[in-house]
């Protein structure tokens, strides 16, 4: 457990509440993979290696995904306290350095962003059946653009059903890979507490005639006629880099998006089994036009409220003062 101590002209305790912000991000089976550093004139933000999730996260993309995220979360926490975040992207090794960049007062949309990010959740319950307006689509898409990223919306039908496709192979390959079978039993269900996913953020059992293969983290039975909605918007968030920085930019780029989603109203969840079965995730590139890199598959419309998920406390995240 690590000493908490101000930093870039906060107090301790206001370091405790950005850093806390910061966990707010989602994580592939809340597996919470970042750990931070205080240094005087920074917050360093560093990749957690044992929480890496090997068979479902051989390369650590994902890892990279949550504190691309976590990232976001800390650049909003800081201008909310009127400082501008001076960020050098590290992906490499630690994957962020902030730093103080000057001071001036947060602007409106900041503020939006910083409120929405207690509300967002995973969303895995059935969304009601009507559909996303597009200004608020266009909105999301703007909010990958101003992170370097890409979002492709799916709504041509062939790529559509296509993806739908990929994403139950790739669903059907992991089902068949005790590696991945065992890293979902070990996150879910209520364990560890300070971890993973509850009983009560698990949405519903999954069903064959499901148009969505949706990952089953042993949620509820599903009451009868209650299925999932019948065309949520699918998005897939790209980067125009492969490799580490490419998953640190779509990492702040997904929580811009979410966090743009829960400000105006919308839920999401994560399909994420097309884009770590590697050979899938290639083919979804192709299918893509083969020029940006997939990150993140995600259905997103209008849900019913789901609690939120815990996180580990923040002197639990808090590496060693470097030696310098
Ligand atoms: C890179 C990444 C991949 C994820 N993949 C899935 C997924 O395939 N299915 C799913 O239901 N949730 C997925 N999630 C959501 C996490 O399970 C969720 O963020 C975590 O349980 C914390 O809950 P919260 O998002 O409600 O805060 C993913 C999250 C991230 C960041």
């Amino acid at each position: 457990m690590g000493e908490v101590t101000g930093v870039l002209g906060l107090d301790a305790d206001g370091v405790v509440e950005v850093l806390t912000t910061a966990t707010r991000a989602p994580s592939v089976h809340n597996t919470q993979p970042w750990r931070f550093r205080l240094g005087p004139d920074r917050i360093e933000l560093h990749p957690d290696p044992t929480r890496r999730l090997p068979a479902t996260d051989p390369d650590g993309r994902e890892v990279r995904l949550a504190c691309g995220a976590a990232l976001f979360n800390l650049r909003l926490a800081l201008q909310a306290r009127g400082i501008r975040p001076l960020v050098s992207l590290l992906p490499d090794s630690a994957v962020a350095e902030v730093r103080v960049g000057g001071r001036y007062p947060a602007d409106e949309e900041t503020r939006a962003l910083l409120a929405a990010v207690p509300l967002r959740r995973s969303n895995r319950k059935p969304f009601h059946d009507a559909p996303v307006p597009a200004a608020h689509r266009l909105a999301l898409v703007r909010a990958a653009e101003r992170e370097r990223s890409w979002l492709h919306v799916m709504t041509d039908r062939e790529q559509r059903s296509r993806l739908r496709q990929l994403v139950a192979r790739a669903h059907r390959a992991q089902s068949g890979d005790p590696g991945v079978r065992a890293e979902l039993d070990a996150w879910t269900g209520g364990r560890p507490a300070d971890g993973g996913v509850p009983v009560a953020s698990a949405g519903i059992r999954p069903a064959t005639r499901d148009d969505w293969a949706l990952r089953d983290f042993r949620g509820r039975e599903r009451e009868p006629g209650k299925d999932h909605e019948s065309d949520p918007l699918v998005v897939v968030l790209c980067s125009f880099h492969d490799g580490p920085l490419g998953g640190v930019q779509a990492g702040q780029a997904l929580q811009g998006v979410l966090l743009t989603a829960t400000a105006s109203g919308l839920s999401a969840s994560f399909l994420s089994q097309p884009v770590e079965v590697r050979p899938v995730r290639d083919e979804l590139r192709r299918a893509l036009g083969g020029a940006v890199v997939p990150q993140a598959v995600l259905r997103i419309g209008f849900g019913s409220p789901v609690p939120a998920t815990p996180r580990r406390a923040v002197p639990d995240l808090l590496m060693e003062p470097a030696v310098r």
